[in-house]
Formats: C-alpha cells, sequence, structure tokens
C-alpha cells in the first residue's frame, strides 16, 4: 500500500532502522528494488528526480510504481519526489499522486545556486502547508551538499552547487536547524554532513571518518523528533568498479560512503538514506559484463535481467545493512 512518508519514518525511529531511498526511472529498478523488499519483508521509500522524469515521463513513472504496489500488496511503499526545485514542482507532484515530496530550498530553481536562509524557509513552508493539507509528507534541506574532502557538491549535470564550498556551507548548524523546523514544520530533513552526489565523493579509501558522525549527533539532539535524512549516500562499491573496467569501462579511481559509517548516521537519528549511483554503478557492470560475455546475444531482456539481479543484490544488502529488513 501507499503510505506518507512521516508515518514510515515514525515507525523506522520508533524500532531504530533506517530506510535507504533509491531513485527510479525504469522497470528493472522498481522490480529490483520490490524483489529484494519482498526477499527481506521491508518498507520501500522510491523516489523520482526530475531527470527521471524526464527520462520515462511522469505518468510512467508514476504508473510504474503504482504498478508495484499492486504486484506486492503486502509492501509499504512511500513515492517521494527528490529534489524539488519549487513549490510549484512539490504541487505538480501531489496532483500525480505523490506520497511525498522534497522541497530543496537550498539552492535555487537552476538546482545549482545555493540559497539564503529565508529563501529556503519561505518556499519549504509554503510546500508544506499545501503538502500537508493533502496528507503528504515534506523532506527539507538546509545545507549544501559537499565532500568535507575535496570541497565539491558532486554532480556535474546534476542537483548540486557549483565551484567549491567552504566548511561552514558543508556541515548543516544545529541552532539553524531547530529553527529552520520550527518555522517550516518538515517532517524529515536532509542535512549537508560530508555526502556529496555522484560516484566522485573522495579520492582515496575511506578511513572511518567520511561524515561528520558529531555533527548528526548534534542536530538529531536539537530536533530529535525530525527524521534525518542522507542525501549522497552511495559506497560506490569497489567490486562494480571492477567489473565495469574489466569489460571495457573506464572509470577512476573513487570511494564512496561506507555502509558502516552509514550505520553509524542511524544510531544517531538518520531515517532515510539516499542512493542512486550504487545501482547506476551495478547496472553498468552487469551489462558491460553480460555484453562481453554473450558477444552474440542481442535480446535486451538477457542483459536488462543482468542488471535486476544486480541492483537486487545490492538493494537486500542495504536492506539488512540499515536495518530496514524484517520491518514491512
Ligand atoms: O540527487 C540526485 C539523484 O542522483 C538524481 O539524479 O537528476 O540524474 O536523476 P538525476
Ligand atoms: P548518490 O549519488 O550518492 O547515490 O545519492 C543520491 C541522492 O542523494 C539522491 O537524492
Ligand atoms: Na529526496
Ligand atoms: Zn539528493
Amino acid at each position: 500500500a501507499l503510505i506518507s512518508m512521516r508515518q514510515m519514518l515514525d515507525h523506522a525511529a520508533e524500532y531504530g532502522y533506517g530506510i535507504p531511498a533509491f531513485n527510479v526511472n525504469n522497470l528493472e529498478q522498481m522490480r529490483a528494488i520490490m524483489e529484494a523488499a519482498d526477499a527481506t519483508d521491508s518498507p520501500v521509500i522510491v523516489q523520482a528526480s526530475a531527470g527521471a522524469r524526464k527520462y520515462a515521463g511522469a505518468p510512467f513513472l508514476r504508473h510504474l510504481i503504482l504498478a508495484a504496489v499492486e504486484e506486492f500488496p503486502h509492501i509499504p511503499v512511500v513515492m517521494h519526489q527528490d529534489h524539488g526545485t519549487s513549490p510549484a514542482v512539490c504541487q505538480r507532484s501531489i496532483q500525480l499522486g505523490f506520497s511525498s515530496v522534497m522541497m530543496d530550498g537550498s539552492l535555487g530553481e537552476d538546482g545549482k545556486t545555493p540559497m539564503d536562509y529565508d529563501y529556503n524557509v519561505d518556499v519549504t513552508r509554503r510546500a508544506v502547508e499545501m503538502a500537508h493539507a493533502c496528507g503528504v509528507s515534506v523532506e527539507g534541506e538546509l545545507g549544501c551538499l559537499g565532500s568535507l574532502e575535496t570541497g565539491m557538491a558532486g554532480e556535474e549535470d546534476g542537483i548540486g552547487a557549483e565551484g567549491k564550498l567552504d566548511i561552514e556551507q558543508m556541515l548543516t548548524d544545529p541552532e539553524e536547524a531547530a529553527e529552520f523546523v520550527k518555522a517550516t514544520h518538515v517532517d524529515a530533513l536532509a542535512i549537508a554532513i560530508g555526502t556529496s552526489h555522484g560516484a566522485y565523493k573522495f579520492t582515496k579509501p575511506p578511513t572511518g571518518d567520511t561524515l561528520s558522525i558529531q555533527r548528526i549527533k548534534e542536530i538529531h539532539a536539537r530536533i530529535p523528533d525530525t527524521h534525518l535524512v542522507m542525501h549522497g549516500s552511495s559506497s560506490v562499491p569497489q567490486e562494480w568498479l571492477e567489473v565495469i573496467n574489466q569489460y571495457g569501462g573506464q572509470i577512476p579511481e573513487t570511494y564512496g560512503v561506507p555502509v558502516e559509517e552509514i550505520i553509524e548516521g542511524i544510531k544517531h537519528g538518520v531515517r532515510k538514506v539516499n542512493i542512486d549511483t550504487d545501482l547506476r554503478l551495478a547496472s553498468t557492470g552487469a551489462v558491460r559484463r553480460f555484453m562481453a560475455q554473450n558477444p552474440s546475444e542481442f535480446d535486451p531482456r538477457k542483459f536488462l535481467k543482468e542488471t535486476v539481479t544486480a541492483m537486487r543484490d545490492l538493494c537486500i544488502a542495504r536492506y539488512e545493512a540499515f536495518g530496514t529488513a524484517g520491518n514491512a
């Protein structure tokens, strides 16, 4: 059944687990996520970005998620809009039947320009008023996502600030977070604690201090009733990078957020963990390997099925690691 994010994250908070929020763009991703949730008895958050709507078309995306709900009626599903850049974008998603929206007022409508606090409060408060009247949850964002190692926002053509950020922008201020939640009434808050979008988060193997766990603790202590969200939470599996590069890919050395650090965040109030890049890497590795090993094959179902298996296994691993499993 389709439920609101508030309801799902309240349960996660009560029982102390986290929920991966996977981005969906196509049938194979949707099926992989649902099969993984079914296998592990996990609740599901699927999210659609502006890029996903552009790729699949809003009606296809909507019906893909509704089809998942129909085929797996015993699994609770949140249909979430990722990185809405204006109240109008959120309004359209609510009209489409989304049960949760993100109003990302930390950046301007271009998705790239860092905005000031007052702008963020204004657009987020307006989105919350509209959404709550429809029983829809809202995720806000305060701070600018950026890698504490490189100072970069990460994504080049998607959502993210351009140029180098300073450390103050990259760590959400706990007092400001408390003020922001009070002024906007968001259900969940995306915080900047050292993560960035995309595959290029860190240039060196992580040494266990990728995230500012200390900052997560401080924010959680100030706003214990607000569910914290971690964007840019892909772990960039080295195994998949090796497969990709073994079969013709050229992805330079790069590292993501270790799963163990995410688990630490979940112990301190993180409830929603956004993952997109990991599914992209698994898909690409699976296709490259299949194509290389089966050069005469031309039925797309053959290689797309490989992507389902690869993504499903990754989803199962995250559901188990984050404690989501067993909570559907
Ligand atoms: O927040 C970024 C997500 O990975 C979505 O990426 O805009 O390319 O769909 P996208
Ligand atoms: P990744 O690029 O780390 O997968 O993050 C995805 C995300 O935050 C979507 O909003
Ligand atoms: Na989101
Ligand atoms: Zn994001």
